[in-house]
């Protein structure tokens, strides 16, 4: 049984794979459809959502199957309930489980018990199925991801800097944080600077995430101030290549960490990207499946 829940679950070779398939399925949505029966997908979220539970639903659907929401809140994992025994009820409701919560911990219980294939939809270490969507659209762009220049800016010591570097290095990309010191990514081993410059140079892509991710709203303000240096704004995209693309997994929060005229403007591919969620993940969710009958 194989299981997503972190962007290494992938080597080089399936994660190539896995982009190929989404980029079929984006040019025939309709063609495979796994789920066909129909058959049910459960999603879980314990944190907010918008793309996530739109693109899983909307994919779960174009797949033949049903997507089924189990409110986190009511649900109660790990109090009401242990993940153990979650896993093992909802396992045998539906034939997969896509879950965003907290700890990767909680995750990986559900994965050890569930017996159907389980996807992480954002943890606070992880955020893989954004990567996909990230990697089929700078793909789309760019051509080829392996030995293109990627800078990450902001708060990396969070899902979305711990995924670029471990899924950035399978694709043979160089991704180069740009962040205050103490806030670089815990996973994998990425070259880092504190000097936003340095950090884009060269860049042919330009990635940046929201200084406070869910759950740091009480740090605010100190984290506005923290990462200021770090905003992608114009001036800063002058030392990347000029036909350097700027992605960001919303929600973006204009004149934080993205001045307004970036986001909106003619390098920004975030609304390919939010698009891009819906057939990577139905690409994984195929994936996975057929790895079952394998
Ligand atoms: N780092 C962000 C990603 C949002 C999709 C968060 O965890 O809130």
């Amino acid at each position: 049984m194989r299981h997503f829940l972190r962007d290494d679950d992938l080597s080089p070779a399936e994660q190539a794979e896995v982009l190929a398939l989404a980029a079929a399925m984006k040019e025939k949505p309709f063609e495979q459809q796994p789920f066909a029966g129909p058959r049910t997908v459960a999603m879980i979220f314990d944190k907010p959502t918008l793309r996530t539970q739109a693109s899983f639903a909307a994919g779960i659907a174009e797949l033949g199957g049903h997507p089924l929401l189990v409110e986190g809140k009511l649900a109660g994992i790990g109090h009401r309930e242990s993940v153990a025994d979650v896993a093992r009820v909802l396992g045998r409701q539906a034939s997969a489980i896509v879950w965003r919560t907290y700890e990767q911990s909680r995750i990986d219980e559900m994965a050890a018990y569930a017996g159907v294939p389980v996807v992480n939809a954002l943890t606070d270490e992880f955020h893989p199925c954004q990567l996909l969507a990230d990697l089929l659209t700078v793909q789309e762009h760019k051509g080829a991801l392996a030995g293109l220049k990627v800078a990450f800016l902001g708060d990396a010591a969070c899902n979305m800097g711990n995924s670029w570097a471990l899924a950035g290095a399978i694709a043979g990309m160089e991704v180069t944080f740009g962040c205050p010191d103490g806030f670089a990514p815990a996973y994998g081993s990425s070259t880092v600077t504190d000097d936003p410059v340095a950090a884009v140079a060269g860049a042919d892509a330009v990635v940046t995430d929201t200084w406070i991710s869910m759950g740091k709203e009480e740090e605010a303000d100190a984290r506005r101030a923290t990462f200021a240096p770090y905003s992608v704004t114009s001036d800063l995209m002058g030392h990347a290549k000029p036909d350097a693309i700027v992605l960001h997994c919303l929600p973006a929060y204009r004149g934080s960490e993205i001045s307004a005229d970036v986001l909106d403007g003619p390098q920004s591919v975030v609304w390919d990207e939010a698009e891009n969620r819906r057939h990577a993940q139905k690409a994984i969710l195929a994936w996975l499946e057929a790895q079952r009958h394998d």
